[in-house]
């Protein structure tokens, strides 16, 4: 159970550090969620091509992965995209689900929200959506979505298993979580986890991969699994916890809902 007044302290650190992001960054300013220059996520975060896009979309990416790649979505398919932001993950969704497909991007920020509905109306998008809501009560309908992706956004969530729960109750039978997220490899102590600044900027709030995977498969999904995006040969779901310390990582998660 997670107290109320951690939840909304989390929130109210999350909102305030991209809201100002969203409000100040320049094109190019944010290429991943490390910040500019430092590369916790690897140089190059998308396999996928990303140059045409406009740069006011791919400087603001604060993600530490490509969950584009791994969701490998197909025409017609509904994207579901938990912590949108500026929306690169989305408009590169909509390429790929096509006319016939449909994404929607949630986001708890508004200032995120107005930047992501702006590069919409640059890129003329009209099969993405984007809706201001939290990821741990989603607003969106029950078995709507073949796909959820996220892009370093569930660390910074006070309440984890909620997140996973909503992710298989909008998902259709059958459907796939295809996630990018920062995980550690053994816990935080206390005093860590109460630096909000350290929360908001993807580190603090990161938890075990152990807890994380419990966490995805007490939801209900199957075939979990959890890699290093730096070392994808070792399949981390289904080890243990490191006893002391915390490795922070940029990790490749993927799920998929029973059919
Ligand atoms: C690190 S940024 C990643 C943005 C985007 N996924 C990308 O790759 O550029 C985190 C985003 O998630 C949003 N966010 C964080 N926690 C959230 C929550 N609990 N509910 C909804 N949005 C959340 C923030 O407002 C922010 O826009």
């Amino acid at each position: 159970m997670v107290h109320d007044v951690v939840v909304e302290q989390v929130h109210e650190a999350v909102r305030e550090r991209y809201g100002q992001i969203a409000l100040s960054a320049q094109p190019a300013q944010a290429a991943s969620c490390c910040g500019e220059g430092a590369e916790c996520c690897g140089a190059d975060l998308y396999d996928v091509e990303t140059g045409h896009l406009p740069a006011e979309v791919t400087g603001l990416s604060l993600g530490c992965g490509d969950p584009i790649t791994l969701a490998t979505l197909r025409r017609g398919e509904t994207v579901l995209d938990l912590g949108s932001g500026a929306g690169i993950d989305c408009f590169l969704a909509a390429e790929r689900v096509g006319e016939t497909g449909q994404v929607i991007g949630v986001d708890m920020t508004p200032a995120m929200l107005e930047k992501a509905n702006r590069h919409k109306e640059r890129l003329g998008r009209a099969n993405v959506e984007f809706r201001l809501g939290q990821i741990e009560a989603l607003p969106v309908a029950d078995k709507t979505v073949d796909v959820v992706i996220s892009n370093c956004v569930v660390n910074l969530s006070p309440d984890k298993a909620a997140v996973f729960r909503e992710a298989f109750r909008v998902l259709k039978p059958g459907g796939r979580l295809a996630v990018s997220d920062m995980v550690t490899q053994g816990r935080f102590g206390a005093a860590a986890r109460a630096d909000m600044n350290a929360w908001a900027a993807c580190m603090t709030g990161a938890e075990d991969v152990v807890d994380y995977v419990g966490y995805i498969t007490a939801a209900g999904f199957a075939a979990v699994s959890v890699r290093d995006k730096g070392a994808p040969q070792v399949e981390l779901a289904g080890g243990l916890s490191v006893p002391m310390g915390a490795r922070l990582f940029s990790a490749v998660v993927t799920a998929v809902k029973p059919g």
